[in-house]
């Protein structure tokens, strides 16, 4: 096995409104960081940008911290220099405010709306710059997942896209199994039922592996 020069986005992005309160999204990070720790015991390097999720790093990986969609789009940027591959599995948040207040909205003056801007979309620049570079994107739906996931699959410019459904009884946040279909090249879909965030981890890393040699051929 040829070691990937691997970076992953993880956790959360916290877009603020004022210095106590912000905008997120449900994300754990657990797993970016799953992926992480698996890439690197299986020999890869690894850097991880996490934005706060609160998870012990990984040991002999790389880990950039961040707070906002923006400041991870910059280290992306940074870092994707030299790399093999992204997986991008950051539950980045769209929008921002407009504007951040520099003291602490009082509620009995709060205007009852906050007005928002669309946060740069990560995975459709490096989509768009990546050359030999393997991609993966992370998605979640309500309806639609398939149709959704191919279309971001697509217009993301993305080799795999791991599509993940969220239902009243299934939670896919959190450390415990999932459910998730990983969209790959040339149209072919596995669906995975019940699994471990691992095993999502370990067949992802396996398809990314078989997809670089298949760029890389010796
Ligand atoms: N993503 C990103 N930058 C953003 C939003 C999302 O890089 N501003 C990435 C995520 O990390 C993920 C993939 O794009 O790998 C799909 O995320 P998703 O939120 O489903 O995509 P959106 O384009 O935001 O679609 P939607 O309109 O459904 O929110």
């Amino acid at each position: 096995m040829i070691p990937l020069n691997i970076l992953i986005t993880a956790g959360p992005t916290h877009e603020a409104i004022d210095p106590v309160r912000f905008i997120t999204n449900h994300s754990t990070g657990q797993m970016g960081y799953i992926i992480a720790r698996k890439a690197q015991r299986a020999g890869h390097k690894v850097t991880l940008i996490s934005g706060p999720a609160g998870l012990n790093p990984p040991s002999h990986v790389r880990m950039i911290s961040v707070r906002t969609a923006r400041e991870m789009f910059g280290k992306v940027k940074t870092y994707i220099k030299g790399k093999d591959c992204l997986i991008m599995s950051a539950a980045v948040s769209d929008f921002r405010p407009i504007v951040c207040l520099a003291g602490k909205m009082k509620r009995k003056n709060s205007p009852g709306v906050i007005r928002l801007q669309q946060n740069p979309d990560i995975l459709s620049w490096v989509g768009k710059h990546k050359g030999r570079l393997i991609v993966a994107g992370f998605c979640m739906e309500t309806k639609n997942l398939l149709k959704h996931a191919k279309e971001k699959q697509k217009t993301k410019n993305a080799d795999f896209m791991i599509a993940n459904r969220i239902t009243k009884l299934n939670t896919p946040f959190g450390a415990g199994p999932t459910s998730v279909a990983i969209l790959c090249p040339g149209n072919k879909t596995l669906r995975l039922h019940n699994v471990s965030k691992d095993k999502v981890a370990g067949i992802l890393l396996d398809k990314i592996q078989k997809l670089w040699y298949k760029k890389h051929p010796q």
